[in-house]
Order: structure tokens, then C-alpha cells, then sequence
């Protein structure tokens, strides 16, 4: 089973998979964690690239294009073989980010978005999203661990908000594959929700 975890700066995804991967192990699964962009040698390379402050010259069709060569890497050296042989991957981040991010929070071509991902993905797609949701000033706020959301320009609070608009759409459009949790409610309790979720799902396919 192929999960990913969605939502904008501050929602506290990347908190969240370490103990449900502890929890799943736990329960006998073969879990791989992972995240994008990176997760391997070469996409830990191209993140580097792409999250280098000094690379303001990056054409916009560059960055859509590394993130999906890191995406390509990590589908096929690590994401399908892991299924494959049965085991559960959880990726902090996936094809959604670019729909989320390039496409609604940069407004760029969705169907070119979702083609070049065809592309790089071969049409993986997760069996489950979960969407951690956040009003964007609060997950601002908490990325800058409590400074003025203020400082932050107009244009890139709408931008945010663009993405998380975008985020919820996606959601609604495929109610199946994503589940919406508010991510201002304490952490143990995401997780518990976290985990009846994925149990629920993961025996259903046994
Ligand atoms: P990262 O430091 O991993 O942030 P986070 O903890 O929020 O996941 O940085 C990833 C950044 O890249 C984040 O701002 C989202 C963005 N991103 C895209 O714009 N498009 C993509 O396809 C992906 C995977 C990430």
C-alpha cells in the first residue's frame, strides 16, 4: 500500500510519519518512509538543486521538471520495487505537491502538470492521501516558530492559501484516495486518527 502525506509549510506532516512508522512496524508490516523532493542519492542531489537559495536564476519549467526527475528516481528505485515485495511506503510529499503547488499556487498548466507526471511516475498513483490541513497564517506562524506572520508579503500569503485551496480541491475531486484532517488538534490525536485510518484500510486489503 502506497500512502502520502500532503499539506502546506507547518502542518506537521513530516511529525507525523516517524511514530506511524513505528506503529505499522510494529504490527509486522515492512514499512519504507521516504520524502520528496530527495529520497535517494540522486534525488537528495536535485533537492539540493532545487532548495539552494542562490538559484534564483531557476526557469519555472526547470523546477517543475527537477522535481519530477527526483520523483521518477524515487518511484523506481525504491517506491515500486517496496511494493512489489509487499511492503507499505509512506512519502512525505508526492505527486500532489506539484498539482498543489505548481499548478493552483503558481497557476500553471494543470493538465501539462498532470501529464509530466504521467510521465515521470508511470501512473503511480498512492492508494491514500492524507491531507493535513491548516489555515495558512496558523502553519506560517508555527514554520516560523512564532515570529510575525506580518513580515510575510501579501502576495505570499495568497499564495498559500492558493495551495491549501488547491489541496482541498484536489481532495473533493477524488474523495476515495484522500482523507482531511485538521491539523490543529494536538498531535497524539492526529495520530490516533492517523492510525484507525490506515488499519481500517490495510486489513481491508489483506
Ligand atoms: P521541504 O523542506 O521538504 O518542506 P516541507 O517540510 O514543507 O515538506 O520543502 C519542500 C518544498 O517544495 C515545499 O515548499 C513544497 C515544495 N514542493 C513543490 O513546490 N512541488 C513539489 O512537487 C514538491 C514535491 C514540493
Amino acid at each position: 500500500m502506497f500512502i502520502t502525506f500532503e499539506g502546506t509549510e507547518g502542518s506537521g506532516k513530516t511529525t507525523q510519519i516517524k511514530p506511524l512508522a513505528e506503529f505499522l512496524s510494529l504490527r509486522g508490516y515492512n514499512v519504507l518512509t521516504t520524502r520528496e523532493p530527495g529520497g535517494t542519492q540522486i534525488g537528495d542531489q536535485i533537492r539540493a538543486i532545487l532548495l539552494q537559495k542562490e538559484n534564483t536564476a531557476m526557469e519555472w519549467r526547470t523546477e517543475i521538471l527537477l522535481f519530477q526527475a527526483s520523483r521518477a528516481q524515487l518511484v523506481e528505485q525504491l517506491i515500486r520495487p517496496h511494493l512489489k515485495s509487499g511492503g507499505v511506503v509512506l512519502c512525505d510529499r508526492y505527486a500532489d505537491s506539484t498539482l498543489a503547488y505548481q499548478g493552483y499556487g503558481y497557476q500553471r498548466d494543470l493538465q501539462a502538470l498532470r501529464e509530466i507526471i504521467h510521465f515521470a511516475t508511470r501512473g503511480l498513483k498512492p492508494d491514500l492521501t492524507i491531507l493535513l490541513d491548516l489555515d495558512v497564517e496558523d502553519g506560517l506562524s508555527r514554520r516560523a516558530r512564532g515570529g510575525n506572520v506580518n513580515r510575510l508579503d501579501a502576495y505570499e500569503l495568497e499564495f498559500h492559501r492558493r495551495v491549501r485551496a488547491g489541496y482541498l480541491e484536489l481532495a473533493r475531486a477524488e474523495p476515495d484516495r484522500w482523507v482531511i484532517l485538521d491539523s490543529r488538534q494536538p498531535l497524539d490525536q492526529i495520530q490516533q486518527q492517523i492510525q484507525q485510518v490506515l488499519l481500517a484500510r490495510l486489513e481491508k486489503t489483506v
